[in-house]
């Protein structure tokens, strides 16, 4: 390692595995014990969480409804409401309390439309489409109840804007720039309510920029259903507080910080860090546990600064736990190994594959090849292939299980350990691997992940064969192994993961890898070359025979059309209240 690259620390950076620490049994013994192998998790199918209203979009043999909505007629699923008709024609009818993933409210107002034959303008959220039903969302009587009900929930906002940390995103703003823009009329004092109040672990109030519309309030009686946040006092005193001693520190608290309308609600993590406007996203796959929610990595260049959910019906709704959203830290530049290291010395990423590939030619050499639970499926399988070419023993590591519940998080907290497990076949797991190291079984182990915690008993064996590990970041492992290659982390890689239902999991790319990382297949096919072997194909080759496996469209699109995963610049279009 050189003054290019990061120190290490005196601790690893990311927990894990193995090893006990008793004294080594001689290698016969170590290996005669090591007989049982590693069993795939069993798969569990285990639902998303099931969002209260409708989708519009026809489902084939369910019942339909037909109404006109501004002078265009569509067909929607029957029991669906006007506003999520209406989004199918493209109209985004302004609304604040509405939320597809929670009951209905209605209590803001702001989605009044004008139905034919009802007297009275009538919530879109709340309004069932009829047969027949004409709906008018743009109507002189609705633009001007749209204008006045945003003038009304502004009267006692502090409009704080340009200190606020969900100006960018804010949907206020974007709706006070669509349809209001009139001056206030506003000339008493406003009402002043408590600011920056910490009401949990991972979250700050604003109560005066809160617009009282009870998503938050409803997330946490409904999702996971812990009833922190409530209304209190009436009328134009009425805040959004916590109970005395009660903070909101639920294992899915963030999500409430997504959901706020406004910036009522910030993350401590997030805040004052970025503005939301300066951020990229790039659609990916949470690396948390092996629920795999599908994410969005929000970064500016190559630093990462926030994940957030997408939603997957099919996975995680539109929802993901606190613990999933510090996975980004991971990423952290001022860790990232740039380049190759053979012996503690910088080198050309050449010379050290060259180094590799010399230490592991000879005769009658036994090689351990570690497979990772923490790793894509593409990388596993280039391992998995050059295991075969050198007749190698197989081990499958991962990190230690953690907490889990019925909602989302999942006690085994790697993100493809079925995936790893189906590449490696027939392998062992890690007390087995500490019990033979240690007994001197094998002259190297190639380890496909840096991540995993080694005792020393281990770590000093290390240091009397050849260890070859591939690694996106300074970790303990690393730095007690003889050659370390440069890999991409989960945010530079196109890869696949497999999660707990068995379903295949995307990750994409959210910048261009610095130095020398690569993807770990190409590192190893290049290990393979170097080695005089059968050329294993890219990642990106293994990307796309997996697209085809799976008929995964999504996979196909991002392996043959590079602008495919291009990140996106977040705007007001892309605000999440
Ligand atoms: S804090 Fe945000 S989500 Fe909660 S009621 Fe207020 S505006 Fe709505
Ligand atoms: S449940 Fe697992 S995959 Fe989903 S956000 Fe949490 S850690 Fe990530
Ligand atoms: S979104 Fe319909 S009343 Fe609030």
């Amino acid at each position: 390692m050189t003054s290019s690259d990061p120190p290490v620390p005196s601790r690893p950076r990311s927990a894990t595995i193995i090893l006990p620490p008793a004294p080594p049994p001689p290698p016969t013994a170590a290996r005669a014990a090591a007989s049982s192998t590693v069993k795939p998790p069993e798969n569990r199918d285990a639902p998303a969480p099931v969002a209260p209203n409708l989708a519009a979009t026809p489902v084939p043999g369910e019942p339909t409804v037909t109404l006109t909505i501004d002078g265009e007629t569509i067909e929607v699923r029957k029991g669906t409401n006007v506003l999520e008709a209406a989004k199918l024609l493209g109209r985004d009818i302004c609304h604040f309390c509405y939320h597809p993933g929670l009951t209905i409210a209605a209590n803001c107002r702001q989605c009044l439309v004008e139905v034919e034959k009802n007297p009275k303008l009538q919530p879109s959220c709340q309004q069932i489409v009829g047969e027949g039903m004409v709906v008018h969302t743009e109507s002189p009587a609705v633009l001007e109840a749209r204008r006045a009900m945003l003038e009304f929930t502004l009267k006692n906002h502090p409009i704080d804007c340009p200190i606020c940390d969900k100006a960018g995103e804010c949907t206020l703003q974007r709706h006070y720039m669509d349809h209001n823009h009139h001056l206030t009329r506003v000339d008493v004092a406003k009402i002043r309510k408590p600011k920056h109040k910490d009401i949990g672990r991972e979250i700050v109030l604003d109560a005066e920029r809160c617009i009282l519309c009870s998503r938050c309030v409803r997330f946490c009686e409904e999702i996971p259903g812990t009833g922190e946040l409530a209304m209190t006092f009436r009328g134009d005193h009425e805040i959004l507080d916590i109970a005395e001693g009660h903070p909101l520190d639920n294992a899915y608290s963030i999500n409430v910080v997504d959901i706020c309308p406004v910036g009522a609600l910030t993350s401590k993590d997030f805040r004052f860090a970025i503005r939301a406007w300066e951020l990229k996203a790039t659609p990916t796959t949470c690396q948390g546990c092996a629920t795999g929610c599908a994410v969005e990595l929000h970064h500016k260049h190559e630093n990462a600064y926030r994940v957030m959910p997408r939603h997957d019906p099919a996975v995680n709704g539109h929802w993901m736990c606190d613990e999933g959203r510090y996975t980004y830290k991971e990423l952290d530049a001022d860790a990232r190994i740039r380049h190759a290291r053979v012996d503690g010395q910088q080198v050309p990423l050449d010379h050290a594959i060259a180094a590799v590939a010399k230490r592991l030619q000879g005769r009658n050499k036994k090689v351990a090849a570690v497979f990772s639970g923490t790793s894509t499926n593409e990388s596993n399988r280039a391992l998995d292939d050059l295991a075969t070419m050198l007749g190698a023993e197989r081990f499958v590591l991962g990190r230690p299980p953690g907490k889990t519940d019925e909602l989302l998080r999942d006690a085994d907290k790697n993100a493809n350990m079925r995936g790893a497990i189906a590449a490696a076949g027939a392998a062992k797991h890690e007390g087995e691997l500490g019990l033979e190291l240690a007994g001197r079984a094998y002259d190297a182990v190639i380890f496909l992940d840096g991540t995993f915690e080694l005792s020393e008993v281990v770590r000093s064996a290390l240091g009397a064969i050849t260890s070859v590990c591939l690694s996106d970041r300074v970790t303990a492992l690393a730095q007690a192994c003889a050659i370390v290659l440069p890999a991409t982390s989960w945010g530079e890689s196109l890869g696949t993961t497999i999660n707990r239902q068995g379903r295949l999991r995307v990750l994409q790319p959210a910048w261009r890898p610095e130095g020398d990382r690569r993807d770990r297949a190409d590192l190893i096919r290049e290990i393979a070359l170097a080695l005089g072997e059968r050329d294993l194909g890219s990642g990106r080759d293994r990307a796309r025979a997996i697209a085809e496996e799976f008929d995964h469209d999504g996979l196909r699109q991002l392996t043959t059309t590079p602008a495919a995963t291009r990140p996106t610049l977040l705007r007001f279009s892309h605000s999440r209240g």
